[in-house]
């Protein structure tokens, strides 16, 4: 399987071309450099115009050419948007949502896409029997590359369905009420449950309830997509499954996904516009994301499964791509770990709510237009990078990313609207290391944590059962690890640890969280490091929006607050612990500078390994590094609106044009380089 996908770098994603076009379409596409294509997504009143009346006229078609194009296609089940007729006579499939705080849910008007009920048994049904049709139809083709099951998975219905399947769920995880009590902490506002028949779903006064509610949400929407993979598992054993995610989506575990899925893939749409956040902003949060998929399955290549060549149609505005930022975008995804550039859309259609969203081909079909020249000139390069397939990140840092966290601290009352703020908090330690060219990979609660230097839980509220215990030989083993403010706080049913903050993370971290101020947007502290500071940390630092008065206990001060009540008090510390160190910051930065200056210094203490050692990045530039056993490839690129210039001291051969790279060297905005190590 891997073996297709690695030959098949800069598939496309096709909707669903008009048979008039279809012709001309694949000239184009051959013109492009394209080699693979996903189709069928959303195509169920095609497949099946009436209940139990299939017609695959116009995949056969597609499959036929593909063949002759020598091309692989991503076949699409199509469950992300079911057909009126089945929506009408089956009205159970259509999700039930609450419209408002305390009002029962509502059954949704046939409309739109990706809002089918998951527990809805017809529903599965019906999915089952055309994932059964078009496996035994297209299993055995030679085109068959690999399944596009649905499309964009979103979770959440409240019908009764699924409020009974919630129970269930519930039943499952507890054993009983009076278990289901105690971890809820039911007795405060008289919430004790007599009669699994008394649980809703909506109550946002509980939030160990709201959790298990994201919990079942999630897993209950994955059980879905179970069900429908099961004729494709079965039928067709060899042919790997994707599902196109979307990076950090709140609704969706993906550490759990993941492990169901064969091959990571995901739609990435950054907006290079410079608004509302810089485009180097942007840049470092796809970054992030990129990194993330990869990490989902170990550091396993992913595939960029969507991305528009030209603007979207969905942003408020939908500014154009400046010549060189597609290109930009997408080499960036191929040097965090994607094994191919997909495109989201093929050709624009006519009509229809996507008629002005960006595509390989425009309504005309000419192959003079900007977008279709820069997705060939693209493919071209692709074509050099064949070395690059399969390569690996040697990430030594990891930042913990546990999405049952993130919804434990959302859900929680009392902490501010930034303190929730978990993505901002994660990317703002991964910047620091992005802009130096240090690898990252993120984790889950539950990983490992063997062969990291450095491994951050920022703002990791939720602990799951063992992983203090697994940090504490991490860093007796040698390990650095860091933690922040709102780690630390509760256990997997969000009660929290009565001896003591941060919880089973005192000990290693050597300190007790007293309290935690939340400060209003233009309030400021200070952060002062201490003379003499370890790593030579030295300086004064704005805090903001956060900052926890801690006591140390077997911690060494690093810093201290500079302002307020707890002035003096410590704002870093650092416990010696084993072979390794535990950290603390207890303040959140006023902007990157309190970050940077910590992981800069804690990165040249643990010597972390840059992409490019031997060269300075200017700001908007980054360097990521992809190796395999015979190869080293550097992906240096600007995300800058201008051009900036590099001081190489070794000589490397650039893939993208074969030139030797040495001396100082021009990149241009938005210029990229892929260089052979
Ligand atoms: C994706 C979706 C596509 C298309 C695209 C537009 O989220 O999967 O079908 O709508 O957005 O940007």
């Amino acid at each position: 399987m891997a073996r297709l996908l690695l030959e098949s770098i800069q598939p496309v994603s096709i909707v669903r071309c008009g048979p008039e076009n279809l012709g001309h379409d694949f000239h184009q596409i051959k013109l492009a450099g394209i080699n693979s294509a996903s189709i069928g997504i959303f195509s169920w009143s095609a497949l099946e115009p009436e209940e139990g009346v299939f017609d695959f006229g116009f995949v056969d078609d597609i499959m036929a050419r593909a063949k002759r194009a020598k091309m692989a296609i991503i076949l699409a089940t199509p469950s992300g948007a079911k057909p009126n007729w089945m929506a009408q006579k089956y009205p159970e499939i259509r999700r039930m949502h609450s419209p408002g705080r305390n009002v029962a849910p509502l059954r949704e008007e046939q409309c739109g896409r990706h809002n089918h009920c998951p527990t809805s048994p017809v529903y599965r049904e019906k999915c089952q029997i055309i994932n059964a049709k078009l496996a035994e139809r297209y299993g055995g083709h030679p085109a068959l590359a690999m399944w596009h099951v649905s499309n964009e998975y979103g979770a959440g219905c409240e019908c009764p369905l699924c409020q009974a399947a919630f129970r269930q769920w519930l039943e499952k995880k507890y054993g009983g009420l009076k278990a289901l009590n105690e971890a809820w902490w039911t007795g405060f506002w008289a919430h004790r449950f007599t009669d699994w028949s008394q649980i809703g779903m909506t109550d946002g006064s509980l939030p160990a309830m709201v959790v298990d509610r994201r919990r079942f949400d999630s897993d209950q929407m994955l059980d879905f997509f179970r069900a429908e993979s099961a004729p494709l598992r079965a039928i067709t054993p060899d042919v790997p499954i994707t599902v196109n995610m979307m990076g950090t989506y709140l609704p969706l575990d993906y550490w759990r996904w993941a492990k169901h899925v064969d091959v990571v893939s995901w739609d990435a749409y950054p907006a290079y516009h410079d608004r509302p956040e810089t485009a180097v902003t942007t840049a470092g949060r796809f970054s992030f994301a990129h990194d993330l998929n990869r990490s989902l399955k170990g550091g396993k290549p992913f595939l960029l499964m969507e991305s528009s060549p030209g603007p979207t149609n969905w942003m408020q505005i939908n500014r154009l791509l400046r010549p060189g930022q597609h290109r930009m975008k997408s080499l960036q995804a191929v040097a965090h770990g994607s094994d191919g550039v997909c495109y989201f859309q093929l050709r624009k259609g006519r009509g229809g709510c996507e008629k002005f969203h960006g595509a390989v081909i425009d309504h005309v079909g000419s192959e003079d237009d900007r977008m279709f020249r820069e997705v060939a000139a693209l493919g071209r390069e692709l074509k050099r990078l064949g070395p690059v397939l399969g390569a690996r990140t040697p990430a030594k840092v990891a930042i913990v990313f546990d999405w049952e966290s993130r919804w434990m601290l959302n859900a929680a009352n009392g902490p501010s609207a930034f303190a929730k703020d978990t993505d901002a908090a994660a990317l703002g330690h991964y910047r620091a290391y992005w802009k130096r060219g240090i690898p990252v990979d993120l984790l889950n609660g539950d990983a490992k944590l063997d062969g990291y230097d450095v491994v951050i839980a920022p703002q990791l509220y939720m602990l799951r059962e063992g992983f203090a215990a697994r940090v504490e030989r991490f860093v007796e083993k040698g390990g650095t690890f860091v933690a922040t403010y709102l780690t630390g706080i509760a256990n997997e049913t969000d009660l929290v640890f009565s001896g003591g903050l941060p919880g089973p993370l005192r000990n290693v971290l050597g300190i007790r969280s007293m309290e935690t101020d939340y400060l209003y947007d233009d309030e400021r502290n200070e952060v002062v490091m201490r003379p003499g500071a370890p790593m030579a940390l030295a300086g004064v630092y704005p805090a903001a929006y956060v900052c926890d008065v801690v006591r140390a206990e077997t911690a060494e001060v690093v810093a201290t607050y500079g302002r307020d009540f707890y002035a003096g008090g410590p704002a870093i510390t650092v416990n010696h612990f084993g072979k390794g160190e535990a950290w603390y910051v207890a303040a959140a930065g006023a902007d990157d500078g309190l970050l940077d200056a910590f992981h800069g210094a804690l990165a040249r203490a643990r010597k972390l390994k840059r992409a490019l050692p031997d060269c300075d990045l200017p700001a908007g530039v980054t360097a990521q590094v992809r190796q395999t056993k015979t190869g080293r490839f550097i992906f240096v690129i600007n995300f800058n609106n201008d051009p900036v210039v590099l001081a190489f001291k070794k000589t490397r051969r650039d893939l993208l044009t074969g030139r030797a790279v040495s001396g100082r060297k021009t990149l241009p905005a938005y210029g990229a380089l892929v260089l052979e190590d």
